[in-house]
């Protein structure tokens, strides 16, 4: 084994330089062990942040962090396994749709999603606002909910990718998140080790997003979908809109509502279009897409049937949830205390600021600042003006559901800041912007 001289591989990295594969391993074998200390590893994450990786740096720092815990395998099975991941965004429920809509349409979706943290929502919050249901079941019990209804929705476990959890902790506090090669060795590894032969990245671009602008979004897109590839997954990533809110609805109970209308066949056109653009593409990673027309028809068939929805509430009960949410959507948490921010003048919606919207809804207790905080799933926003609306004084633009009236006018007071209305309005940005794939797959 290498000997590893931690200090000496920070400053090669710090001074751009490169590391070998042995040298890489051994510096993170020895963080699990605890013979490099966090703060040395803080380092060598802050010149990663600088100096990036190579190609073969970030295939090989993935593969550490695969091996640093336990691996799923669904490559047994009749259907093709494959999963979604989005960078986040605000109103972003997609997953509700996509997984029960996926596993109707015969793919198999062993999905492990995150938490929400700062200002945007995360889909176990959603989830466990359904009464009853358990996003912590052990593995087992996921494989089995797999194999059983095409599809399970959980958390990450210490199991998978134990050095993910350790290596994000310290990025959180050391300003080195926001790197295109931590976030991509982040992602494609707890992907990679979930099993799945398909992968679809929606990430997001605009103001609510992690990328605020198209040609970091692309990069960050590019390196994921290269870094899947090279791992041996089918891999593609959308790039789409984030500077308004998917949908209306913004909070975890209010966006289970929206995503079960829209596997009613209804609900938001933009959250059913990126939905079905992100099914396709996953029907296209999973191999199973010869015809990408026809598998959207089929998708949109699944949903207006209510085939999709019957699929969802199967899951909900399985899961240890109240499968009646699906028919009553009344079951869900509801907020006490409702008010309307309506529209200060006449004029058109200039801006209605995804990130801003986020910000306010994690005030109403619908997100968290810190890991530790609790949430409220009842509360959020029903955002019900689109950029470049034109509005009438008076109207009323966001119902606000808050726990108490002290919170419902913070709220409207943010409401303030984050919705602008002028004389003219630039349109907004497509709902998809990109496709990108490998130069290898057109
Ligand atoms: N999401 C992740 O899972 N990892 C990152 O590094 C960033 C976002």
């Amino acid at each position: 084994m290498t000997a590893v001289h931690p200090a000496a591989l920070i400053e090669r990295k710090r001074d751009g330089g490169a590391l070998t594969a042995e040298e890489l391993q051994a510096f993170f074998q020895a963080f699990m062990r605890g013979d490099v200390a966090d703060y040395q590893m803080s380092a060598m994450l802050m010149a990663v942040f600088f100096r990036g990786l190579s190609p073969s740096e970030l295939q090989t720092m993935t593969r550490c962090i695969i091996d640093s815990g336990e691996r799923l395998d669904f490559s047994a099975g009749s259907a093709p396994a494959v999963d979604k991941h989005s960078t986040g965004g605000v109103g972003d429920k997609v997953s509700l749709v996509l997984a029960p809509l996926l596993a109707e349409f015969g793919l198999r979706v062993p999905m492990m999603s995150g938490r929400g943290l700062g200002h945007s929502g995360g889909t176990l919050d959603k989830l466990e606002a359904i009464p009853g249901f358990r996003t912590d079941i052990e593995l087992d019990e996921f494989r089995a909910t797999v194999d059983e209804l095409g599809c399970a929705m959980i958390g990450q476990t210490g199991q998978i990718t134990p050095l993910d959890g350790r290596l994000y902790a310290l990025r959180d506090v050391t300003g080195t998140v926001e790197s295109v090669a931590l976030i991509s060795a982040s992602i494609v590894s707890k992907k990679v080790a979930e099993g799945i032969s398909g992968l679809v990245l929606d990430v997001k671009v605009g103001r609510g997003a992690f990328m605020t602008d198209v040609a970091a979004a692309r990069d960050l897109a590019q390196t994921m979908v290269e870094l899947a590839e090279s791992l041996g997954l089918h891999a593609s990533a959308l790039l789409t809109a984030m500077d308004e809110p998917l949908g209306c609805m913004v909070g975890n109970a209010l966006e289970v509502r929206e995503a079960v209308e829209c596997l009613r066949g209804g609900g938001p056109p933009d959250l059913r279009e990126v939905t079905l653009d992100l099914c396709v593409e996953a029907a296209v990673v999973g191999g199973v897409a010869s015809d990408a027309n026809a598998v959207r028809s089929d998708l949109s068939g699944l949903l207006d049937s209510g085939s999709a929805l019957d699929r969802f509430a199967r899951l909900i009960e399985r899961q240890g949830g109240d499968p009646r949410v699906a028919d009553d959507l009344d079951l869900l948490p509801s907020a006490p205390v409702v008010r309307e921010f309506v529209a200060a003048a006449d004029g058109l919606i200039t801006s209605l600021d995804a990130r801003q919207i986020g910000m306010a809804s994690v005030q109403l207790g619908a997100g968290r600042m810190t890991v530790d905080d609790e949430i409220d799933p009842a509360v959020g926003f029903d955002v019900r003006c689109r950029i470049g609306e034109s509005v009438q004084r008076g109207q009323p633009l966001v119902g606000v559901h808050a726990a108490t009236d002290v919170s419902a006018a913070q709220a409207l007071d943010r409401l303030d800041a984050a919705i602008e209305i002028g004389e003219s309005a630039t349109a907004p940005m497509p709902l998809v912007l990109e496709r990108v794939r490998t130069r290898s797959r057109p």
